[in-house]
Formats: C-alpha cells, structure tokens, sequence
C-alpha cells in the first residue's frame, strides 16, 4: 500500500505516502497542528446557530475537517464545508484514519462531486479537481483552510493566481489560515490583497500565517 499511517507525540495519526515522502500532517502532533493553525486560527464565533463557512484547499484525510466538525458540534454552530482535492484517498487509507467515523459523510459528498452531502445539519461539498482555475464563487467563504502540501512539494498550487482566486472567496474579514509562513508565501498573500500577520507554529513550526480581507469600504 502506497499510504501509511503513523503515530504521532499527540496521540493522533498522520498519514505518510510513501511515493512522494510526503506526510500529510505534522509528525510532532497531527491533531495539535490542525487545531492550532486552521480551526483556532479562524477564531470562529462559537454560539448556537452560528454558520462557520470553509473553503479547504487540500482535503487529504480530512484531519482538519474532523478538528472543525467537532469543534462546530461542541458549540452548536453548523458547518458549511466546502473542499477541493484533486486527488481523494480510497476508502482504506480515509476510514482507517482520525476522520474515519465521517467517512459515510466524505463517501456521500465524493459521490456527487461539487453537490453538498448533509449530515445533522452540517454540509460537506468536495469538488474533486485542481484548484488552480476552479470557480470558488466571490466572497463566499469566512475561512480558507489553504492545505495544498508547502509551497517547496507543491509550486503550482501557490501561484499568484490561485492565491488570488481564494482570497477573492473570503467574504471581508475572512481569514485565510496555513501553516506555511515563508516569506514568499506572505508576499504571494500580501499581493492578493491580504493583511498578513505571523502566529506562533504548532507541530514543529515556530510560525504559521493568516491573512485576513480588508472589511468592506463604506
Ligand atoms: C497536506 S494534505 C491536506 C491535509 C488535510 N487538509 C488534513 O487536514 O488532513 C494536501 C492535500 O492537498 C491536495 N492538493 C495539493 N495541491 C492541490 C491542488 N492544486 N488542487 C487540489 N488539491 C490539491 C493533495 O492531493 C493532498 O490531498
């Protein structure tokens, strides 16, 4: 098998392909990474009802979308989660892993690629396809999870279009959360019309970034 999933200091798993050498999360905190950088770095209003919007480039195993259902569960907020991936894990590599109990939910929604699958309220839309190009729709989005792998595996997901298509998605005041913090990488986000700032790393990284739209002009 091409994937493999490993133990991580946290408790949690990451996946590892061994193809590429690549590894999906953190190796020093799989769950810890997520939490941090993408559902914490959203600062999401956690009351009952509140709609929490996600854009997610890079759905991979999900670990962040599991990380934020919860969290979304655990104040009553509803989730509207949207995901691009180009390239879904089979069902023996997703269901073994920390989102594995979502997988009948991930299934229906790679079902109907680009049509939500609903699940207790909460909506998951996987358009399966490269993000570079898609129609993510203006101002849509409160959260951009931006997880294509780094900037160094994966240059033709960071290209100052692709930036510039999800910063367009962000609704004013929309964040847009990764874990990278090159000095490239916030040049690319700063040019796409994001204020950029640095927040201390999780799983092994000393830093990670957000880039948050301007609100509106009145
Ligand atoms: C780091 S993993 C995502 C991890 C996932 N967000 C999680 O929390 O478990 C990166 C994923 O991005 C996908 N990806 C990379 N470049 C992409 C692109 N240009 N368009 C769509 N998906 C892409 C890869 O196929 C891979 O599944």
């Amino acid at each position: 098998m091409r994937w493999r999933w490993i133990d991580t200091p946290d408790g949690s798993q990451t996946l590892v392909d061994d193809e590429t050498g690549l590894t999906f999360r953190s190796r020093h905190g799989a769950r810890t990474e997520s939490q941090h950088v993408f559902v914490d770095g959203a600062q999401w209003p956690r009351a009952p009802g509140a709609r929490w919007t996600v854009l997610e480039v890079g759905l991979g195993p999900g670990t962040n979308l599991v990380c934020t259902h919860r969290a979304a569960v655990a104040c009553g907020a509803v989730l509207d989660y949207v995901a691009v991936e180009r390239a879904p894990l089979p069902e023996a590599v997703f269901a073994t892993g920390p989102a594995g109990a979502l997988w009948p939910w991930v299934a229906r929604a790679l079902a109907v690629p680009g049509h939500a699958a609903e699940a207790a309220g909460h909506r998951l839309t996987v358009h399966v396809d490269d993000v570079a190009g898609l129609d993510l729709g203006a101002e849509r989005f409160d959260a951009v999870y931006f997880d294509p792998f780094g900037p160094r595996d994966q240059p033709a997901s960071w290209t100052a279009p692709v930036l510039a298509q999800v910063a367009a998605a962000l609704r004013p005041q929309g964040r847009l959360l990764t874990y990278a913090a090159s000095r490239a990488v916030k040049d690319g986000l700063r040019a796409a019309g994001l204020t950029v700032r640095s927040r201390p790393g999780a799983g092994g990284k000393r830093e990670c970034t957000v880039g948050q739209k301007p609100a509106r002009a009145v």
